[in-house]
């Protein structure tokens, strides 16, 4: 329902927040395989730290970049700014974030 609503597809640029488990991470990745990126923030070390180990260990790792970050906070960071085509906050405060995603999503003139 996530990937439908979001209109993911192979090829898209897609930012997540907060990691967690690395399960949506998991299908985020098949659907924008083969030329796609995710682009998935935590800011819990081990969490982070594991789901690396296991997109590395699942053959997954060029598809993701995974980075430790206060996303309400800090934002994606300005080299993400305008170059994603959806942005999924699962996070307890999402509307902390709203803003943040705002900037990273390309500008297409549809939201
Ligand atoms: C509901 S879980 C995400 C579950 C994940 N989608 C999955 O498939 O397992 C929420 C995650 O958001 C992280 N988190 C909460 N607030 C955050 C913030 N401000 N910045 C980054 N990560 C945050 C937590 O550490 C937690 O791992």
């Amino acid at each position: 329902m996530i990937i439908t609503q979001l209109e993911i597809k192979p090829g898209s640029v897609v930012i997540e927040a907060g990691t967690g488990s690395g399960s949506l991470s998991h299908a985020l990745i098949r659907c924008i395989k083969p030329n796609g990126h995710l682009h998935t923030f935590d800011f819990h070390e081990h969490r982070v730290s594991v789901a690396k180990e296991e997109f590395a260990s699942h053959g997954l790792a060029k598809y993701v970049t995974v980075q430790q970050r206060d996303v309400c906070q800090n934002g994606f960071g300005d080299e993400l700014n305008g170059k994603a085509d959806a942005v999924f906050l699962d996070l307890p405060h999402p509307w902390e974030a709203v803003p943040h995603a705002l900037a990273a999503m390309k500008n297409t003139g549809e939201y």
